[in-house]
């Protein structure tokens, strides 16, 4: 059976001490049994909140990495500088990576591998724009993002993938998928894989849907066949909210 997950990109969100006002209000939460729950907070706030959620099941994640082992590449970070700060998981390829850091399918592709070769678990995102999707072109998009960007890496390696499909005019915008249209591409996402690869990777892979989830559409969406969870925004900075959608399933 795949794992439902709710992930927390908080993205250029919340200093120390908002961070740990978050969390402490986080822990307050019992975690469903059944969730997989998963905070990114940024860079200069991933120990400390390792070290808060010490004893709670919510794992902690870094929102991006470079793909190089270490170096001369000022201001980045190695995923080897993850590990030894306790974060096991990294979000790669987030449309906002993509559109404003220019990170390509390419690039991507060598910090997928970076993150593996590292026994990290990844978050791979992904998702058309609203010009593809109002030009019939989404589906051609997000195949060629899965192609080129992740579906070179070895079978058994897919046991530490997490595909999130983001549609990015639904991020931040207020404006969801349909429920109908996140299955229709989630399923797809899962025949693409089906056809890299089988049945046991396709069926594996827990596919994250993410942009506007909110508590009062999250269970429509999460009840869909292949929308395994979310990756979500805005509505993971407040703690009722983001608990709210951790118990959608
Ligand atoms: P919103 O939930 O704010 O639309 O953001 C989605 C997102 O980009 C999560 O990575």
């Amino acid at each position: 059976m795949r794992k439902n997950i709710v992930a927390g990109n908080w993205k250029m969100n919340n200093d120390l001490q908002e961070t740990e006002r978050l969390l402490n209000d986080l822990l307050v939460y019992d975690v469903p049994e059944n969730v997989s729950v998963i905070v990114a907070p940024t860079f200069t706030n991933l120990v400390s909140a390792n070290t808060m959620l010490k004893d709670s099941t919510i794992e902690v994640a870094a929102q991006n990495m470079h793909q190089a082992d270490n170096g001369a590449f000022t201001g980045e970070i190695s995923a080897a500088m993850l590990k030894s700060a306790g974060v096991n998981t990294v979000i790669l390829g987030h449309s906002e990576r993509r559109a404003y850091f220019w990170e390509t399918n390419e690039l991507l592709a060598t910090k997928v591998d970076a993150a593996l070769k590292n026994e990290m678990t990844l978050i791979y995102c992904f998702g058309e724009e609203l010009e593809d999707r109002k030009n019939g072109n989404h589906f051609n998009i997000v195949k060629e993002q899965l192609e080129e960007g992740i579906c070179h890496i070895a079978e058994a390696e897919w046991k530490n993938v997490i595909l999130a499909y983001e549609p990015v005019w639904a991020i931040g915008t207020g404006e969801t998928a349909s429920p109908e249209q996140a299955q229709e591409m989630h399923e797809f996402i899962r025949n693409t894989i089906l056809d890299t690869y089988n049945e046991e990777v396709a069926q594996g892979v827990s596919i994250l849907y993410g942009g506007s989830v909110k508590p009062n559409n999250a269970q429509e969406i999460f009840g869909k066949k292949d929308v395994d969870g979310g990756l979500i925004g805005g509505a993971a900075l407040d703690a009722e909210n983001f608990m709210a959608i951790v118990n959608a399933f």
